[in-house]
């Protein structure tokens, strides 16, 4: 093989190569809630998502329910969206998906948390840690690194 061939060979890899990593960028961002600017599942689109995990659409978390999502109590009352962790204070199991009353339990020994994340029955002694939620494109974001007090809310857009 002379010279000129292997360099075009290598080309022809190169090439392969791009090809290969910008379809896998797009399978990416069409499986993942995560992407800028793209249209999600439900059409929507969110030109610069705030930090943190997105979960879903707004209007999976309708006024005056509480959802149980992943490691999460999300939550919408008046004044606006609300989130803190599902893991209880103890000792760290997730608590059970919220009463209609908002109130959790966790199973593990016990303790009882209100609507708002305030012990209502021990052992648990610390209340369940709200965190900032931000709204884009239709989504709710929930960022577990920016801890806000639990008076907290985001307004409904
Ligand atoms: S871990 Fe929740 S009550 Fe012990």
């Amino acid at each position: 093989m002379t010279r000129r061939e292997v360099l075009a060979a290598l080309a022809g890899l190169t090439a392969a190569a791009c090809s290969s990593s910008s379809t896998t960028t797009v399978s990416q961002t069409d499986g993942g809630d995560t992407d800028a600017g793209a249209a999600d599942a439900g059409g929507s689109t969110c030109a610069n998502p705030p930090a943190g995990t997105n979960l879903g659409p707004v209007s999976s978390y309708p006024a005056g329910t509480w959802t149980k999502k992943n490691s999460y109590i999300v939550a919408q009352d008046a004044k606006g969206f609300f989130a803190f962790t599902a893991i209880c204070t103890h000792s760290g199991c997730i608590v059970n998906p919220p009463a209609t009353n908002g109130d959790t339990l966790c199973a593990c020994h016990g303790s009882k948390f209100d609507g708002n994340g305030a012990v209502l029955q021990g052992p648990a002694a610390l209340p369940l840690q709200h965190f900032a939620v931000a709204l884009c494109g239709g989504d709710l974001y929930v960022d577990d690194n920016m801890s806000v007090d639990a008076a907290t809310r985001t307004p409904a857009a």
